[in-house]
């Protein structure tokens, strides 16, 4: 591990507060930079290269201008000072950056949703990462239900087990390798037209979107339903092509094999089950921001819904 203080110069006084960004060399983990309104800040930052290395080189930021088109040339290396310092000194400076009146505070939530394999997942991963608020996929508590039952053998029109399944959901042990097996969304979606099994599911998930410092929480409802007070509302989708083709991908770069079109089918099935059903339907929030990624890489998706954030963010802090 190595520890680095970086000082970071830029003087523009007309910079929002409580941004966040990366340094985005993907060698180094734990790299977040904070910079604040007053334009004089610069932030500690642990780097420590994933592949073992000793080769820091805190200059090398990409995308931090991007979707916050008034800042020119943060990029920069002359505004970097960047001091490897030892992890005393580097505990200190993290410290005292958490408990500066600048760093984000008060509560916020953001909620996403969309349709199966839109990639709200990953960008609801980056948020979280990025703003370090709390994570939750809801797709797996439903998937929890649906696992509990087929354990157990039970049909999945067993409502009354259903419910039981769904109060004995642990939010925290809610295994993501056990339940992301393609049957086990399949069967998520027959139990979450159940209303009294939503009704304890989310219930649950409010509590997680209560707890400090907020949360990203993604799934089918959360803007309309779970979350309805959301700071943020995103709704991300992707055609059914598209979505097919990014899962037979994901499946043939495991080195497994698929048909194309029994994929699409599937994705066609979950859709009209998931926006069709009675209860809650999958639907965009009368305020949500539409993020359509049929064309757009995780990245970009990420920089987009990162603009929409932190103009919120913004805003809130002005007022
Ligand atoms: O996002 P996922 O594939 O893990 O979700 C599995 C199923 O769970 C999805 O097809 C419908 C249901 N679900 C839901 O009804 N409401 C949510 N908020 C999340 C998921």
């Amino acid at each position: 591990m190595k520890y680095v203080y970086v000082h970071w110069k830029h003087e523009r006084a007309e910079e929002p507060s409580h941004l966040w960004y990366e340094i985005a060399d993907d060698t180094f983990q734990n790299r977040t930079i904070e910079f604040y309104a007053d334009g004089s800040v610069g932030f500690a930052l642990r780097g420590e290269a994933a592949d073992g290395s000793d080769d820091l080189e805190i200059g090398g930021t990409r995308n931090s201008t991007e979707g916050f088109p008034n800042v020119e040339e943060i990029n920069s290396d002359r505004e970097f000072e960047a001091l490897e310092i030892t992890a005393a000194e580097f505990n200190q400076q993290w410290r005292k950056a958490l408990a500066s009146p600048r760093h984000m505070t008060g509560f916020f939530t953001i909620a996403i949703d969309g349709p199966a394999g839109a990639g709200k997942g990953t960008l609801a991963r980056r948020l979280a990462d990025h703003y370090r608020l709390n994570l939750l996929d809801t797709g797996l508590t439903y998937r929890a239900v649906a696992h509990a039952l087929i354990q157990h053998a039970l049909p999945l029109d067993n409502v009354s087990a259903a419910e039981t399944a769904a109060r004995q959901v642990d939010m925290a042990k809610l295994d993501r390798a056990v339940l992301s097996a393609h049957a086990i969304g399949e069967a998520a979606s027959k139990v979450a037209v159940y209303p009294t099994v939503r009704r304890i599911l989310v219930e649950k998930q409010r509590a997680f979107a209560r707890t400090p410092p907020g949360a990203v929480l993604d799934g089918r409802d959360i803007g309309t339903v779970v979350c309805p007070d959301a700071d943020i509302k995103l709704y991300v989708t992707a055609s059914a092509e598209v979505r097919a083709k990014r899962r037979l991908a994901e499946i043939e770069s495991i080195g497994g094999t698929a048909n194309f079109a029994e994929i699409l089918a599937d994705i066609v099935r979950r859709d009209e089950r998931d926006m069709g059903r009675a209860d809650s339907p999958l639907k965009p929030a009368a305020d949500a921001h539409l993020l359509d990624t049929s064309e757009m890489a995780i990245e970009a998706a990420f920089l987009a819904a990162m603009a929409i954030v932190d103009d919120a963010l913004a805003r809130r802090n002005k007022a």
